[in-house]
């Protein structure tokens, strides 16, 4: 609910207050974004005091010597008035002015959320506030709008940048401020690099900037886009948490400043870094959406309302609430080396599996033997596939089974037909020489004619047969970043990202029955922006037991397992070269959207039966795997990791534990179980070996906790024993 009294604004979720309030001197002052408070927010209590004006401070205006930008919690901040912070806003005139002075003109409040041209955003029911703030210097209007998704506790704020009459140069419009009172404040990052994605970092704020970012021209593994900042009270069930998001895919960057005056500044946006756009008189500027929460409840509490928020108001379309399919990848079981009859015995011994859908990864087209060559020329190649896909649709119908493609478009081979016939189509700098990432050059997707002949070309490509799924993927950072466009060079980042989008929204809109997946060789476009129009992203290529419960639990602080695909893949692991059982690797992926990466056909009568019944396990179960409620658990043992997830009804639920390493002779865990119904009776049964095991109350479960009993390595050395190996996970089933 939107609640503006005497220009103080308050924005309530069902569980969150966010008030601000227009000053006499124009600025929009930030009075509290927590917890939900009563009433209007018109409050003494709230609001800056400035009790003197120190010495080398600036005074905003001589009618208050005691008004200093530098001290105020502000929505916007800009340069040159005496806020010497971090600023949201900067820009330059013609005549090099950089100074700003944005002040409140006009508000107005709307129902729901129109889409911002050529961007991604949130869509659905919502309230808005918009506010039109003017520059009497550089001649430049922002509408700043909040819209709110009461349900989820979000909020998500976008930015719109307007030249007067004189051109300007954007040189950044940040996404989001939000100035926070004190400086007593952890931040929580999620770090990474390719197979090891979505590594949580948590650092204590100090005086001084930290900065996370990309400059890779994707929302990049090295730091996503999401993160958090803890109260000092914070754990993972209880004090305050904010999280933040951006609904955006390419170069990022999020700055928390502590100021010496004790303030935390954060700010998330485009990144600056090789970013200066050129906006002529009366042209406008959209800045991404970003995305905030709050919630009192922790950690968990703010995970849970960014999962009900991308489940709601980012993932859309056809698969926005459908089962996901279980499927078998190609790639590790055959890499480049692969054949229509090969692909279709594995089919069939995927559909004998229960499997429903065959995806066939790269080295179907071109000459692509291997990775080389061939990026671009998105044709059947005939000796692989002498029937092209149509005929291999067919005889994959015929199973059935469900016939799904690896596409890379954004990506070009020098040896390739697409680039023997437009060179220039690839991002490169006239006359040097090119840094190469996995021996393929970036397509100029700034240049419309490259987007709509990849777009013409991908619409064949799917149209051609029946196909159910796409894996998009994008492989490699961008480098050399420079288009022979004049006039594209400055923002281009910002631009290949505008170009991904348009292809992004013309291909699926053509094929909306199609289930598209994201990939950027594992998760190195994890993001909203992507979500916006594929349901779901490859996390990692990284399928190690050990390593993918870590990645998987990262990721579940800002985004739901519905979005996460999850493979079993052959041990030894192609990444780690570790081993682990059927079980446990099945366990991880499970928790997950299932598929299989191994050469099925290859399977023995003892591992395919488990398959089988592992496949049927969570077909049945899948509504509670893909979409229930998740909440992380915490024990008192860094060698172990859980979690849980609970129907919306509370009368089922699935815990994964995993165990690193096995000690022995060491006591079990307990497993303090969260989010079940703490009046109903639960039958606990384990997956692996013992079946069921207890039977308890959701509060004694919840309070009280699970002792696991005693582990051993192996099965047999004790009856009764849970087994569980190193890298060993489990699944345990509760029922009611
Ligand atoms: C990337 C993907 C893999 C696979 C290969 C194919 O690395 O992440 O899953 O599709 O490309 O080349």
């Amino acid at each position: 609910m939107i609640t503006i009294t005497n220009l103080t604004f308050k924005l309530d979720t069902d569980n969150t207050s966010y008030i601000m309030r227009v000053l006499p001197t124009g600025q929009l002052e930030q009075l509290h974004y927590g917890r939900y408070i009563s009433g209007n927010g018109v409050s003494d209590a709230l609001g800056e005091k400035h009790p003197v004006g120190y010495a080398n401070t600036v005074a905003y205006s001589q009618q208050d010597v005691t008004f200093c930008l530098d001290q105020l919690p502000t929505e916007l901040s800009g340069v040159g008035k005496g806020d010497f912070r971090e600023p949201a806003i900067e820009l330059t005139g013609d005549d090099g002015c950089f100074v700003t002075d944005f002040g409140y003109h006009s508000h107005r409040v709307t129902q729901g959320h129109p889409a911002i041209k050529g961007l991604p955003s949130a869509y659905g029911d919502c309230e808005t506030l918009e506010i039109t703030l003017l520059d009497p210097i550089s001649g430049c209007t922002l509408l700043l709008s909040y819209h709110l998704f009461a349900h989820c506790d979000i909020i998500t704020r976008q930015t719109l940048l307007t030249a007067g009459d004189k051109p300007v140069t954007v040189r950044r419009v940040m996404s989001m401020q939000l100035d926070l009172h004190g400086s007593n404040y952890r931040m929580v990052t999620f770090n990474g690099a390719w197979a090891r994605e979505m590594q949580p970092e948590e650092q204590p704020l100090r005086c001084g900037r930290f900065v996370i970012d990309a400059k890779s021209g994707v929302s990049s593994n090295l730091h996503n886009p999401f993160f958090m900042i803890k109260g000092s009270d914070c754990t993972e069930t209880a004090g305050d948490c904010w999280a933040f998001n951006l609904i955006y895919s390419g170069n990022h960057c999020q700055i928390a400043e502590v100021s010496p005056h004790g303030r935390t500044r954060l700010l998330s946006g485009i990144n600056p870094h090789c970013f200066a756009h050129r906006l002529e008189a009366g042209e406008q500027f959209a800045a991404p959406e970003a995305v905030l929460g709050y919630s009192h409840n922790g950690a968990g509490g703010i995970s849970r309302s960014m999962h009900d928020f991308v489940r709601g108001h980012i993932v859309r379309g056809e698969w926005k609430k459908m089962p996901r399919p279980v499927l078998v990848n190609s790639w590790e079981a055959n890499y480049f080396d692969i054949d229509e009859d090969k692909l279709v015995a594995q089919a069939h011994k995927a559909h004998a599996l229960g499997a429903e859908l065959y995806v066939v990864d790269d080295g179907w087209f071109g000459k692509r033997n291997n990775d080389t060559t061939s990026l671009g020329d998105w044709f059947e190649n005939p000796s692989k596939l002498p029937g092209g896909l149509a005929r291999l649709a067919e005889r994959f119908a015929s199973i059935p089974m469900a016939l799904g493609l690896w596409v890379e478009p954004e990506m070009v081979s020098v040896e390739s037909e697409l680039y023997k016939a437009h060179p220039d189509w690839a991002l490169a700098v006239p006359a040097s020489h090119h840094s190469m990432g996995r021996n393929q050059l970036v397509l100029d997707l700034s240049r419309d004619e490259v987007c709509d002949y990849m777009i013409q070309r991908m619409t064949a490509v799917i149209g051609s047969a029946d196909i159910s799924y796409i894996k998009w993927d994008m492989n490699r950072n961008l480098s050399d970043v420079y288009s022979v466009c004049a006039g594209h060079n400055g923002d281009l980042f910002h631009r290949y990202t505008l170009g991904y989008y348009r292809i992004m929204q013309a291909v699926t809109e053509r094929f909306p029955k199609v289930l598209f997946e994201g990939c950027a060789g594992g998760g190195n476009r994890f993001d909203l922006g992507v979500l916006c129009y594929m349901p779901q992203i490859w996390l990692s290529d990284n399928t190690d037991v050990h390593c993918r419960a870590a990645i998987q639990r990262g990721a579940s602080y800002g985004y739901p397992q519905s979005v996460v695909a999850a493979h079993l893949s052959d041990c030894p692991n192609h990444q780690t070269g570790r081993t682990a059982s059927l079980s446990s690797r099945f366990a991880v992926a499970a928790m997950g959207l299932l598929g299989y990466e191994l050469d099925v056909t290859t399977l023995g009568t003892d591992d395919a039966d488990v398959v089988h019944r592992q496949i049927e396990f969570y077909k049945q179960h899948r509504l509670l795997l893909q979409y229930g409620t998740q909440h992380r658990l915490d024990i008192d043992d860094d060698n172990f990791t859980a979690w849980i997830t609970v129907s919306g009804d509370k009368s089922e639920a699935i815990v994964l534990l995993y165990q690193q390493l096995f000690v022995p002779n060491t006591p079990p865990p307990l497993l303090r179980l969260r989010g079940l119904d703490p009046k109903r009776s639960y039958r606990i049964n384990e997956l692996s070996s013992r079946g069921e095991i207890a039977t308890a109350s959701g509060d004694l479960l919840c309070y009280a906790g699970l002792r696991l009993g005693q582990i051993v390595p192996v099965d047999g050395l004790s009856p009764n024993a849970l087994v569980l190996p190193d890298f060993g996970a489990v699944l345990l089933h509760l029922t009611s």
